[in-house]
């Protein structure tokens, strides 16, 4: 397994339209439902509009998920990361070689805090956060989610001092 997060380009495009239909994603992320056609083209958009960053997740040459950040904060010097994995790519610890790369994107950029957050009945993401090294703080009850819908989220959260070793790196 050689998992890199790379700029996200045209070619994943269809690989991702791919990965989106996928019920869990569609459950625990933001993303609409029902998607409108060409909503992958919006969301790249969006990000330059928003101060975000976004990555395709790849292992090897395989587009395996993508990456993210909430808008960057730089005065707060805080993140919210997130992360999926494409259906065919799971259960082989890609999530939790996506969020290694990006917890260490965050730090080497400055940030001093950076934060998950997670559905209580997001067991899998859960475990992958834990893995990585984050701490559970507690749940953020009844948040706006989508259509309607409201749910309960974990937040977790990693600081520099979190990993040990200089600068709090790891690996
Ligand atoms: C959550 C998700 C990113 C995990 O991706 P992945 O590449 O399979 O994750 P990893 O292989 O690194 O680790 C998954 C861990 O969760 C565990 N797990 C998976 N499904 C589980 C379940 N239903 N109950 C309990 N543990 C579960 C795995 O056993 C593994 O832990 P282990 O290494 O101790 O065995 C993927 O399922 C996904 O994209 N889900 C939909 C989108 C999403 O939820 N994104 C996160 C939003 S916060």
């Amino acid at each position: 397994m050689t998992v890199r997060l790379v700029p996200f380009a045209d070619e994943h495009v269809d690989p991702m339209e791919r990965t989106i239909v996928d019920d869990a994603i569609l459950r625990f992320t933001g993303i609409p439902v029902p998607t409108p056609p060409g909503w992958v083209q919006l969301w790249r958009k969006r990000f330059i509009e928003e101060d975000r960053e976004h990555w395709a997740i790849v292992d090897g040459e395989e587009f395996a998920g993508y990456a993210v950040t909430g808008p960057l904060d730089r005065e707060g010097l805080q993140v919210e990361l997130g992360y999926a994995v494409s259906p065919w790519a799971r259960g082989r610890g890609i999530a939790t070689a996506a969020l290694d790369l990006l917890t260490r994107w965050a730090l080497d950029a400055g940030f001093l805090r950076l934060t998950l957050l997670i559905d209580t009945e997001n067991v899998a993401s859960q475990r992958v956060a834990e893995k990585a090294g984050y701490t559970y703080e507690g749940t953020h009850r009844s948040m706006p989610h989508k259509n309607g819908e409201r749910v309960d989220l974990q937040c977790w959260s990693l600081l520099p001092g979190d990993l040990g070793g200089p600068r709090g790196q790891h690996g």
